[in-house]
């Protein structure tokens, strides 16, 4: 069965109707940001290539309320094992140098916190807030950057600051938020299309020169699937970071500011310094991974969804065999889409070691795919079929 998606408004009202019941009081600012799923150019953001991901209708919304005095209290409708729903901190003092704020408490407030903490302009005054959201927590559909850019473009209401900030500013100023208070070295993907996402389009960024190009992608005849494995192994995090030193470090044999200006030839070079072999398949991940996704984009541009699929299978085999990020629950779930007559392509994304799959099928065929996963995949899988959404955005709150 493919999961039913909450609409922005239902779960704005959910959220209003948790933050009734908690602060005995009204919201009167209400955001969404949503989460992403990739179609290609994956572990290449962070390398200054290309990816191309969509803005999908699972979003992260955050109503609440500006408050006098200093101290900010959020609640989460999430049931978190062993973490507290409700978390209350101070906001630095507005002539603190370094706006640190203290990193104890749940860990989902992290985010917030950076956020806050890296916020352009005035520090935020104080408020009450209600988090709620549809996008599943860990799947690799960039819960975290969904949360973060929520968390930006409610403190933009609430502070209703003069100060004009760039899209690009407010998405580095997330990322830094993820650095530093959640410690993962992440890229620029998923905050910046959480920010720019466009409904019926997918994105193609630069990362290098952080520029984009909207292509229409809106086709009756295709969708695209998500499937959640359900998985999270462990390794996400210090294999992240791990990978990008081998790419930092592949660059740096090659004399190059990174591998985004690498081509095959370089591929040559280093095996012949007899570079490690790990490195050396990192490094052609990497770079026919950007040649994959500037011409995936080529291909969506004339809709040639039969190539724009190859392309995507050829991701995966790259992820799985030259990157190894991908695992067995992933490589099955690919595996099993593509045996189906109908499917385009299909792929890991996201970063890797669990998550979610994205296959491009069409639109009649995505039922059997649904039953063929079901009934041969070991775990207990969730499917999405996903349009291409919006970005972040303020909501009008009826209630003052
Ligand atoms: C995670 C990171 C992104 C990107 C992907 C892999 O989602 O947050 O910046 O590196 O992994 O493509």
């Amino acid at each position: 069965m493919v999961a039913e998606i909450k609409s922005i408004d239902q779960l704005i009202n959910e959220a209003k109707t948790a933050f009734r019941q908690q602060f005995k009081d009204e919201p009167n600012v209400a955001v969404y940001a949503p989460g992403r799923v990739n179609l290609i150019g994956e572990h290449t953001d962070y390398n200054d290539g290309f990816v191309m991901p969509m803005a999908l209708p699972l979003v992260t919304v955050i109503v609440g309320k500006k408050m006098t005095g200093n101290d900010v209290t959020i609640y989460t409708t999430f049931d978190f094992e062993n973490e507290e729903k409700q978390t209350t901190f101070e906001l630095p003092q507005p002539t603190a140098l370094i706006r640190a704020i203290n990193k104890d408490g749940p860990k989902w407030a992290v985010y917030v916190k950076g956020v806050i903490a890296n916020y352009i302009g005035n520090i935020p005054s104080a408020f009450n807030a209600v988090i709620h959201s549809s996008v599943p927590l860990g799947g690799g559909l960039s819960s975290s950057a969904a949360l973060e850019v929520a968390t930006y473009t409610f403190l933009d209401q609430l502070t209703s600051s003069k100060t004009k900030v760039s899209v690009n500013d407010k998405a580095l100023a997330c990322q830094k938020a993820e650095h530093e208070y959640a410690g993962v070295p992440c890229g620029i993907m998923d905050q910046f299309i959480s920010f720019m996402g466009k409904e019926g389009h997918a994105l193609l960024i630069d990362c290098r020169h952080l520029t984009s190009i909207l292509i229409p992608f809106s086709d009756q005849n295709v969708v695209i699937l998500i499937t959640n494995s359900n998985v999270k192994h462990e390794l996400t995090g210090s294999e992240y970071s791990s990978r990008r030193k081998q790419c930092e470090e592949a660059a740096m044999l090659l004399k190059k500011v990174s591998l985004r200006d690498a081509n095959m030839d370089d591929i040559k070079y280093l095996e012949s310094i007899n570079t490690g072999k790990e490195i050396v398949s990192r490094a052609r991940h990497v770079i026919t991974e950007i040649t994959r996704t500037t011409l995936a984009a080529e291909m969506l541009k004339q809709r040639n969804f039969c190539k724009f699929g190859e392309l995507m299978t050829e991701s995966h085999k790259s992820l799985r065999l030259d990157y190894e990020v991908s695992c067995p629950e992933l490589d099955q779930l690919v595996d099993l889409a593509l045996e189906v007559d109908g499917v385009l392509g299909s792929r890991m994304t996201g970063g890797g070691f669990g998550g979610c799959t994205v296959t491009l099928v069409y639109s009649q065929s995505v039922q059997k795919v649904v039953d063929n996963i079901k009934n041969k995949y070991k775990g207990q899988p969730t499917f999405y079929v996903c349009k291409a959404s919006s970005g972040a955005s303020a909501v009008p709150c009826s209630c003052k």
